[in-house]
């Protein structure tokens, strides 16, 4: 697996930011839910007051993982207590702030090492959403709004899961940028492309026609933004209004796991069950369509240099913007200050203003 060391991103190995770690529909009440990602076991679950709990997986006591357990008598009768839940091994219980409030055969003070490292985590767009900061700090910006999820004639998606990849997480962010792939890999036309980078925030603005995702002739125009280093959103128009999700978080050094979901716009006030039908078909195209990008992550060679000619998208923009990510959260807004602005590539137009002005990042 290429690391980031070798693509040279800066001191931290996983980058600060949201990242989505499960479906809600995953966890099931009472049960513990493991995960592995940051190179760290991790323990999800739904405390009883409906609350999500996000604790580091591995007991202080003896390393136990109190998420990869099925015969324990203390995951059978119920390891999840209140908002709290039970190591299998010995029955040390943790509370939602991690600290270890209970041992079962102990009656003294609980030492203050007993404790598993707590993570933030929001619940929304039927998604699970954890902020990861090798610092420690708060989330310094918000999860990216979607509107269109609470109104109803927008048909809701389902989750994609598409697995893990070996591929580092920077390769995946390089085609923000890279406009010549669109041709060759989607079948498009380019009509104008443009990336803007504002912030945590990198926009890519396309318009073409595109083989699988518009009928003919007619425009597919994508507004394309991430909000910092692993939410992708996509606002499109080609058969149908949506809005494409695109999200991948780090599971080890050069390995990541991603999932893709498409909300679709119905023509009625309320969708019907047609219109999910609908909905449900084009998210598959759209899920295909993407798996023409994932088809070469999977396979190709990471790349810490690329080859890149002039008639190239700015992919050295693109990674100078995702450095801010995986150095000191101090540093970020000077390296965003140099960094942003619009960004073009040579043989494209820019997008029209009208589009610019659409946007909601
Ligand atoms: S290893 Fe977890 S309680 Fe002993
Ligand atoms: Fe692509």
């Amino acid at each position: 697996m290429a690391t980031t060391a070798e693509y040279g991103l800066g001191p931290f190995t996983y980058p600060r930011g949201w990242f989505m770690v499960a479906e809600a529909s995953e966890v099931e009440d009472g049960k513990v839910l493991p995960l592995r990602f940051f190179g760290t076991e991790l323990a999800l679950y739904r405390g009883q007051s409906g609350n999500l709990v996000l604790l580091d997986a591995i007991c202080p006591h003896m390393g136990t993982n109190i998420a990869r357990n099925t015969t324990s008598y203390v995951v059978l009768d119920g390891q999840v207590e209140g908002d709290s839940v039970r190591c299998p091994y010995h029955g040390w219980r943790f509370g939602a702030d991690g600290r270890c409030d209970d041992i079962p055969y102990h009656d003294g003070p609980i030492p203050p090492k007993a404790r598993l490292t707590k993570w933030q985590v929001e619940e929304r767009y039927g998604c699970v959403w954890a902020w990861h900061d090798p610092e420690g700090g708060a989330p310094e910006y918000d999860l990216p709004a979607v509107p269109e999820w609470d109104d109803s004639a927008w048909v809701h998606w389902t989750i994609d899961h598409l697995g893990e990849l070996d591929c580092h997480p920077q390769e995946v962010l390089d085609n923000m940028a890279d406009a010549p792939h669109l041709g060759p890999i989607h079948g498009s036309t380019l009509a104008y492309f443009e990336n803007e980078l504002r912030d945590h925030v990198i926009i890519q603005r396309q318009g073409g026609g595109h083989r699988t995702l518009a009928a003919d002739n007619t425009l597919l125009e994508t507004d394309t933004f991430y909000t910092g280093p692993g939410i992708l959103l996509s606002r499109l128009t080609g058969f149908y209004e949506a809005l494409m999700l695109i999200t991948h978080t780090p599971v080890d050094d050069g390995r990541i796991k991603a999932w893709h979901a498409l909300l679709v716009k119905s023509e009625n006030a309320v969708a019907t069950e047609e219109d999910v039908a609908t909905a449900r078909g084009f998210q598959e195209s759209s899920r295909l369509a993407f798996l023409q990008d994932f088809e070469v992550w999977s396979a190709k060679a990471p790349v810490f240099q690329i080859l890149q000619i002039k008639s190239d998208g700015p992919f050295h923009k693109v990674r100078e913007w995702y450095k801010q990510f995986y150095n000191p959260r101090e540093e970020a807004a000077g390296r965003q200050e140099k960094m942003n602005g619009k960004y073009f590539t040579p043989w494209l137009e820019p997008a029209p203003d009208a589009v610019v002005a659409k946007g909601r990042y």
